[in-house]
């Protein structure tokens, strides 16, 4: 398992409509090994798609804090309200901005086990559900940002 690159904004993988996972083997698994790693390797990331490590499958990694969700080919079912929050990308370091998300989000999706699940997100959770799954549209925070934000970059 490994720590792999994180594509950056510019790149043009990170543009494209990644494809659905048509089976779920040893292949996927390890991909899911090496996302963890490398979202918890970040220390401030709470979501990662495939793109952003230049795998055009649709494959999500989150944790928002209430544990890791590991999604496969998700489907957004029902969306409702609005959130207007600052987020941030991890393919775009530095940069943070008010995006305008749902308040609520229902998600259906495959998980490693090959069942099809639905997770029920609102607030921080339905955010990051909404911005990972844009990711595998080739969709950025960037293209959605109402308003830039100065933040102080955490150092260690
Ligand atoms: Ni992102």
């Amino acid at each position: 398992m490994a720590i792999r690159n994180i594509v950056k904004k510019g790149d043009d993988v990170l543009r494209k409509k990644s494809k659905e996972v048509k089976e779920i083997n040893d292949k996927i698994r390890d991909l899911f090994e090496d996302m963890k790693e490398t979202m918890y390797g970040c220390g401030n990331g709470i979501g990662l798609a495939a793109p952003q490590v230049g795998i055009l499958k649709r494959m999500i990694v989150i944790d928002v804090g209430e544990g890791l969700m590991e999604i496969i080919n998700p489907v957004i079912l029902e969306q409702e309200g609005e959130q207007l929050e600052v987020e941030g990308c991890l393919s775009i370091p530095g940069v943070y901005g008010e995006v305008k998300r749902p308040e609520r989000i229902v998600v259906e999706y495959t998980n490693l086990d090959g069942e099809r699940v639905k997770v029920e997100g609102r607030d921080l959770l339905a955010r990051c559900l909404s911005h990972e799954i844009d990711h595998l549209d080739g969709i950025l925070f960037t293209d959605k940002v109402v308003r830039y934000v100065e933040l102080e970059e955490e150092k260690e």
